[in-house]
């Protein structure tokens, strides 16, 4: 294979062409699970790789009461834990030096002129020049309180004004469409909607980054990328994990607010958008938003016919029996949040007309695996493809994307012998024996992006409220449902039986994983 690296800077991402800039990471909930296992140990892996700005700094704000030597031994513990670099003894002294604590009650004015004075001291210290990104890791209750108390102790510079300020929001944005449009309504009371980084951490991984230049950058794929040649498309999200700890945040969301909603309609605007004219992030939102606009609503007693749900059962996980989903812990007893979620979906436009996505996600499935398949229509039945009972497969192409990064295309060929033997082989490309080098988490992209003011991977506000749109269609139904239709699935199988018969109705099936 000759290898020719190139980079075009209209296909590099503003985030790889300009730099990171001078801050101050100021983490709401900055002693919680996120900043433990993914914020804290991203930072530690950028500093690593020597790509944060040298006058950079983290404050952790959050309701606790760590010192700065507390928040530093928890952000440690996290890091050995989580990171997927272990601890450089010669270089933490240094890195530690740059993490900070504030104690905070998020609607306490008190706290955030704390707060503030804090980062007076910093700033000068690491040479800062008053540039502060907010990251919000807090419950969607919270975000107005906390954007509205930033404003009113005067944290915040306006767009284009001074040292800039910028505010990352987790999802979930809101819990319906009625939430999402209040929060985004009071986070652009106090930011533009440029200061504004919504992040949906799968548009940082690096598979899903690379479909677009799959897409883009061959031209084979392009031609055929459309309802002339596609007979359907996968999207699976599986999860080997049942929901922990996380109870509290869960049974108020379900699989379908947590993963479709925002991770799954991402991976399907990146499938379906039109090309792009260059990588300009609004370029890019504006042809994913095309993709959301044109999901045919799924409504009333359609929901039934197009769209599963169901809830683990007791079952197995390596081997071990584990409780069904209404006796882990902190769930209610009779919960009737779904941890799974089976559909069928129709992106009603030119190209994709009449081509159905059919997507699945749950927890306490048999492993973790995520992947795109894209299923091409069947050479006609001539030539080689006459016997009735013993069909050639359709070529599919994979992107996997986790684990196990990378594509894979299944294609017909003719086994070696004197007889005519046709046989399905895959042609398989994976990352890390193609390039060897360490994957980096999605997070650590996506937080050099905001330093850098790249909002190319991150959602603008008329896309969360587009996906809630049709997703509200959804949970209408389910509401005027209430508990009917809620079947249950051993844990550690494949979800109910009714997801099957969800695509077996169409003379298909889902891909064995
Ligand atoms: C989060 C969801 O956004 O994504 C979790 O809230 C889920 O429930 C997680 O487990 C999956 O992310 P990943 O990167 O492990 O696939």
């Amino acid at each position: 294979m000759i290898e020719s690296p190139s980079v075009n800077p209209l296909l590099a991402g503003a985030g790889s062409v300009q730099s990171a800039q001078p801050c101050t990471l100021v983490i709401f909930g900055g002693s919680g699970d996120l900043a433990r296992r993914k914020l804290l140990p991203a930072v530690y892996n950028l500093a690593l790789d020597g790509v944060l700005p040298t006058n950079f700094a983290v404050v952790g704000f959050a309701k606790n009461d760590f010192t700065d030597e507390e928040f530093r031994n928890f952000a440690r513990e996290g890091i050995e834990q989580f990171s997927r670099r272990p601890v450089d003894e010669a270089h933490w002294p240094e890195y530690e030096r740059a993490l900070f604590f504030v104690p905070a009650s998020f609607d306490d004015p008190s706290c955030y002129e704390a707060l503030k004075q804090r980062l007076a001291e910093i700033e000068p210290q690491f040479g800062i020049p008053g540039n502060r990104v907010f990251y919000l890791s807090i419950p969607p209750s919270l975000i107005g309180t906390c954007v509205e108390h930033l404003h009113k102790a005067g944290l915040i510079n306006p767009e284009g004004k001074g040292p800039f300020s910028r505010i990352i929001v987790e999802k979930p944005i809101g819990r319906d469409l009625n939430s999402a449009r209040q929060i985004n309504a009071k986070i652009l009371d106090v930011f533009d909607e440029k200061q504004v980084f919504r992040i949906d951490h799968y548009l940082g991984k690096e598979t899903v980054q690379s479909l677009l230049v799959v897409r883009f950058a061959n031209s084979i794929f392009e031609p055929l990328w459309n309802q002339k040649y596609i007979d359907h498309v996968q999207i699976t999200v599986a999860e080997e994990e049942g929901v922990g700890t996380r109870a509290g945040y869960y049974e108020e969301a379900g699989a379908l607010r947590d993963m479709v909603q925002n991770h799954i309609l991402q991976l399907l605007c990146v499938t379906a958008m039109e090309p792009p004219w260059s990588m300009g992030a609004d370029v890019v939102r504006d042809h994913k938003l095309g993709v959301l606009n044109c999901l045919r609503p799924i409504t009333g007693r359609d929901v039934e016919k197009h769209v599963v749900r169901a809830q683990y059962g007791p079952g197995f996980h390596d081997g071990e029996g584990v409780p069904g989903y209404r006796r882990e812990m902190g769930v209610n007893p009779n919960s009737t949040t779904e941890t799974y979620v089976a559909l069928k979906l129709f992106v009603d436009n030119w190209r994709w007309a009449g081509v159905p996505f059919y997507i699945r996600t749950g927890k306490r499935l048999p492993k973790r695996a995520s992947e795109i398949a894209v299923q091409f229509k069947a050479v006609p039945e001539i030539l080689f493809n006459t016997n009735p009972n013993a069909q050639l497969e359709p070529n599919v192409l994979v992107l996997r994307i986790q684990p196990d990064e990378g594509l894979s295309l299944k294609i017909t060929t003719k086994r070696p012998g004197t007889k005519l033997r046709i046989w399905p082989v895959r042609m398989d490309f994976r990352y890390d024996t193609t390039y060897g080098d360490q994957t980096p988490e999605a997070y650590e992209r996506l937080l050099l992006d905001v330093m850098a003011g790249d909002a190319t991977l991150f959602m603008r506000r008329d896309a969360v409220e587009a996906s809630w749109t049709w997703i509200q269609n959804i949970l209408d139904a389910w509401e005027q449902m209430g508990s009917r239709w809620l079947p249950e699935y051993p844990a550690g199988t494949w979800g109910p039986v009714e997801a099957d018969r969800l695509i077996e109705a169409d003379q298909r099936e889902w891909r064995t994983l």
